[in-house]
């Protein structure tokens, strides 16, 4: 790297040899205030400087590591993610989460990807990801005595092959090998527990703690996500969460044993809890969670799904260049193409969550034997599918299944999205949506249904009614308590900025204020109702694996200070540069 001093004069010299040439002088009409010049030359600067670092590190770092980087690069998110400025005295876990929570997190990497390339800062971004991985992956080898620990790029590879939606390694469906065992059907076990209706506490059965919630899009899952963390976190269970602190299990790619932490390690003896946004692969989560453990998941009507979906993922390649979701159906999805990365949000995207495959079907028939497969594997698979459009009706229907109480599925809607960022659609669009998602409709109605009979043929409906309203005042009864202005805010009226949620795409998604007199214990209870996925995942990987989380916000506070002092004497050389110009140029 070159000694700031030259950088410097070299700058200079430009500057004078701009002027004195006749061509700079549409330069200085464009820079015609001195603000305007000031920031240009500020802009030039901090590219300069930021490309300089770089190549300097890059060079040093060539060795057989760069392409596990780059792959790793590619599921890594930007700095879409909040910055908290205001820190709570919350107690331990809570700080040090929030502090962890400066970092960037992956939520979206493929669609921000795009956006990234050309922008000095997300280089910047990248490389202060890649020194915190190498400094991880060094803590991870003194941790561990086991020698190769590589993170998944079989997964990144399979998406960089870009082989969507049909990854001919792994046949998407039909593909189960017929040794493996079932999971347990929760069916069997409905009967063994009695249910005395009011007093939910009087259960009978066995609570079950080693689960698997295949997390689904735009489903109220984030919902679903905050139950199962604060269970978890109060019954000392452990998650199997995702490598490195990364928010999603490498969602896409389909899922594999050792993208989660500890998996290769072997430091996690047993794992409880599986929740996190994956693309669903039977045989390998059955490597990483024991044989008893219950899989459930959540699905929502494709039609309002969709409108969901067009807001939220506007950014991919299909929904990109329309303008609305009437236009994109019209036009017959014309601008989707399935083997681009990321259009899977845009078609069955059930289907792909669930691991099968989303191809549209060319015929009825087809689609009748397609969609009949589809509900066999996820029959096979999973215990409890549950609907969003009956979410306290699902709620009740899981407490029961997994024995726990009502007090444990209470919770706060998170990751809900603004009434003003949603809108009606039309029949004719509606019908054309059910057209367009024809395997996803299917298995919405089929497992309504059975969601329905699942009631009828347990709990009945009136039993069903009552525990839905209690559970409804039980929200209310918290709401009461935790929250400030009793219910939802924007995420701008969201005073602590560590509990705002990520934003994403055109959705407004909302966020709660706690209210301020509240004990320490009740305190406690509130946050963990109102904290933000993302906020929550890295809070949990704290308590699980203190050491790695350590070593990661040490890795961030040094890039970060020597981000500062490059920024500052980038500052002062600019400063120093325009004082120069301007008396130059008077
Ligand atoms: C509440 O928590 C804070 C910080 O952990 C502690 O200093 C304080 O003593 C606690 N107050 C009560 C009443 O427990
Ligand atoms: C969880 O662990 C803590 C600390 O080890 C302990 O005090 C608490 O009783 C445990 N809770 C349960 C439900 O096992
Ligand atoms: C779809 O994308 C693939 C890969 O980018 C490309 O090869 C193919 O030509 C595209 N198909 C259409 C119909 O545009
Ligand atoms: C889901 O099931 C309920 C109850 O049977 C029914 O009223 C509703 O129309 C169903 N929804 C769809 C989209 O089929
Ligand atoms: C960055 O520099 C400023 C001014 O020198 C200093 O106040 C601040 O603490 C520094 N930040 C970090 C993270 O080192």
């Amino acid at each position: 790297m070159l000694p700031p001093q030259r950088i410097a004069g070299r700058v200079r010299r430009a500057f004078h040899w701009r002027t004195a040439s006749p061509w700079t002088t549409c330069v200085r009409v464009a820079c015609c205030s001195h603000l305007r010049f000031m920031w240009f030359a500020l802009m030039v600067l901090t590219v300069l400087c930021v490309a300089l670092q770089m190549l300097g590190v890059v060079r040093q770092a060539r060795s057989a590591k760069v392409l596990k980087l780059v792959s790793e690069q590619l599921v890594r998110m930007p700095a879409e993610i909040h910055r908290p400025t205001k820190r709570n005295n919350w107690e331990n876990l809570w700080s040090v989460s929030a502090a962890i929570a400066e970092e960037p997190v992956d939520q979206h990497p493929f669609i921000q990807r795009r956006d990234e390339s050309g922008n000095p800062r997300s280089e910047e971004k990248r490389e202060y990801n890649r020194i915190q991985d190498t400094v991880l992956e060094d803590i991870r080898k003194k941790l561990t005595s086991t020698t190769k620990a590589a993170p998944p790029t079989v997964a990144n590879k399979q998406w960089l092959g870009q082989e969507f939606p049909n990854q001919p390694q792994r046949p998407a469906f039909p593909k189960r090998t017929p040794e493996i065992k079932k999971p347990p059907q929760s069916d069997n076990n409905n009967d063994k527990y009695t249910v005395k209706s009011q007093a939910d506490n009087t259960v009978t059965c066995q609570p079950k703690n080693h689960i698997v919630f295949l997390k689904t899009h735009k489903t109220a899952s984030s919902t679903i996500l905050n139950i199962l963390y604060r269970y978890g976190e109060s019954h000392n269970l452990t998650f199997a969460l995702p490598l490195n602190m990364h928010s999603q299990l490498f969602y896409p790619a389909f899922f594999a044993a050792h993208f989660v932490e500890g998996v290769r390690t072997r430091s996690v003896k047993e794992f409880h809890i599986l929740c996190n946004h994956m693309r669903f692969n039977s045989q390998e989560v059955r490597k990483v969670m024991p044989k008893d453990t219950f899989y459930f998941s959540i699905l929502r009507n494709p039609v309002a799904m969709m409108e969901s979906l067009f807001v939220y993922y506007k950014a991919i390649p299909a929904f990109h260049a329309v303008k609305s979701l009437e236009e994109f159906l019209i036009q017959g999805g014309r601008s989707y193409n399935a083997s681009v990365p990321n259009n899977h949000y845009a078609r069955n995207i059930l289907t792909f969550d669930f691991g099968l495959d989303n191809t549209a079907p060319e015929s009825d028939t087809e689609l009748d034997r397609r969609s009949a497969e589809i509900i066999a594997a996820m029959e096979r698979d999973f215990s409890l599918i549950l609907i969003s459009e009956y979410f306290d009706e699902s709620l009740v229907l899981l407490k029961h299944a997994l024995c726990w109480s009502l007090d444990d599925v209470s919770s706060f809607r998170l990751n809900s999205r603004s009434e003003r960022s949603r809108r009606p659609l039309s029949t004719e669009t509606a019908e054309r949506v059910k057209e367009w998602n024809s395997l996803d409709w299917r298995l919405y109605q089929h497992f309504n249904d059975t969601f329905w009979k699942r009631i009828d043929s347990t709990l009945g409906r009136a039993t069903l009614q009552q525990e839905v309203e209690l559970l409804k005042a039980k929200r209310r009864n918290l709401e009461q308590m935790c929250l400030q202005e009793g219910g939802a805010v924007d995420p701008a009226q969201v005073q602590d900025s560590s509990l705002k949620p990520f934003q994403y795409g055109a959705a407004v998604i909302q966020g709660y204020n706690l209210r301020l007199e509240l004990n320490n214990d009740t305190r406690q209870l509130c946050q963990r109702l109102i904290t933000p996925e993302l906020q929550y995942t890295s809070a949990l990987y704290t308590k699980q694996f203190p050491q790695l989380a350590a070593a990661r916000a040490a890795a961030a506070k040094k890039i970060a200070a020597s981000r500062n002092t490059t920024t500052h004497r980038a500052v002062k050389r600019n400063i120093e540069t325009n004082v120069h110009t301007a008396m130059s140029n008077s």
